[in-house]
């Protein structure tokens, strides 16, 4: 069984995060979805709770995806959760080098592999702290949020 697991702060998890996992089911059996805590990310809106049962009402009704939080390491929450891969999403070059120093560093500790997926371009533009922004400025969010999971 190929499993992955998608880390990420996912303050929120949003359409960009959404359509990574809906592709990595194409490629992996299960996806454990892990909220994990980014240190330049310590002022987090929602606890890591209320954000693990927000993605999990969006993918109650599917058995290949689980929601989780963890501490510490996200390869130690890899191996514990028996993954294989880590599935990340990337969008602009930006993102590259944070995504390639993450993958060589998770690879040293683990020798698991990272799975890097190009986010579609209609998503290159969100983030999760634009999603933020909005909020605080009363901007009704919902076309960047992802509904309930349909089959
Ligand atoms: N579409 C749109 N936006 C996307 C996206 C996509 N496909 N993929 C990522 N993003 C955006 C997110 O919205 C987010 O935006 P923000 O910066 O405004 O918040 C940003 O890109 C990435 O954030 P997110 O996806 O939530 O993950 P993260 O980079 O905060 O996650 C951890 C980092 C938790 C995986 C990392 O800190 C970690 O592994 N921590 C555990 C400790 C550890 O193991 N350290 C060693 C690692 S080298």
């Amino acid at each position: 069984m190929r499993i992955a697991i998608f880390p990420g702060t996912f303050d929120p998890f949003t359409i960009g995060h959404y359509s990574i996992v809906e592709r990595g089911l194409k490629l992996f059996d299960k996806i454990i979805i892990a909220i994990g805590y980014n240190e330049q990310k310590a002022n987090a809106e929602a606890t890591a709770e209320q954000r693990r049962l927000q993605i999990k009402e969006i993918y109650s009704d599917v058995n290949s995806v689980e929601v989780i939080a963890y501490n510490g390491l996200t390869t130690n929450c890899a191996k514990k959760y028996n993954a294989d891969f880590i599935l990340r999403g990337f969008r602009t070059v930006a993102d590259f080098e944070y995504e390639r120093n993450m993958a060589d560093i998770n690879r040293k500790l683990s020798g698991i592999e990272t799975v890097l997926l190009y986010t579609l371009p209609e998503h290159a533009s969100i983030s999760s702290s634009i999603v933020r922004e909005l909020l605080h400025n009363s901007v009704d969010v919902t076309e960047f949020l992802p509904q309930k999971h349909q089959y």
